[in-house]
């Protein structure tokens, strides 16, 4: 597993304290409880690296982990959570904006979407920050085992095909699961590829 080396480096509430923008990071977005910490654990192969929580909104900040020398995960805030006050989500929108718009390390994006409600507002809205700059996006169809088979594959095809009407091959999607680790060394492939691991 070459995410395997991954530990915890900081957690930055403002970009003064991002690491220098002179590596390459992968970034990890997604609705609030969508997932994304979860993921981030089954890729990694680390129990407890990001913290998860059954309260959504819980991640607040960037939260770097690093996987080898000027190499990164990046775990985004949560998305879509209605409980966070109006002030704060507007400083996370301009943050989030300003990161997506700046960050020469970004290489690319992960979108972490619940199989059950994929495509959502913000999920589109992160998809067209990394895509307007040319950077490469995957989807996570996660929670997969909460649905059959069939179910699943159902999904996968409709958003599948959304996506490729809307950004050509420049994004793509898979199914996943951090519980049954269906997925995993798929998606760990895209983002050790991202990462020139
Ligand atoms: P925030 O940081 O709050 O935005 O949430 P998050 O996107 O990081 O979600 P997190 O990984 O904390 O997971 C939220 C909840 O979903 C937890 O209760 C997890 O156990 C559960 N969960 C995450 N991934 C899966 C999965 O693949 N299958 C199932 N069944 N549950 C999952
Ligand atoms: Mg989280």
């Amino acid at each position: 597993n070459p995410l395997n080396g991954a530990r915890y480096l900081l957690a930055a509430h403002l970009p003064r304290q991002l690491p220098p923008d002179d590596g390459r990071e992968v970034a990890f977005a997604g609705r609030s409880n969508a997932g994304k910490s979860s993921a981030l654990n089954a890729l990694t192969g680390h129990n407890r690296l990001a913290r998860t929580s059954k309260t959504p909104g819980r991640t607040q900040q960037l939260v770097y982990f690093q996987v080898a020398d000027g190499r990164h995960l990046v775990d985004l805030p949560g998305y879509g959570y209605a409980k966070v006050p109006q002030d704060l989500r507007s400083h996370w929108l301009d943050f989030i904006n300003g990161y997506f718009r700046n960050r020469q390390s970004l290489a690319g994006l992960v979108v972490v979407m619940d199989i059950r409600h994929p495509l959502r507002e913000y999920d589109r809205q992160m998809l067209a920050y990394a895509t307007d700059r040319g950077l490469p996006a995957h989807c996570l169809l996660t929670k997969a085992d909460k649905l059959g088979r069939g179910q699943q594959s159902q999904a996968l095809l409709t958003v599948r095909r959304q996506l490729a009407a809307q950004y050509g091959d420049s994004v793509g999607v898979q199914l996943f699961s951090s519980e049954s680790k269906q997925g995993v060394d798929e998606a760990r492939a895209v983002v050790a590829g991202w990462l020139a691991l």
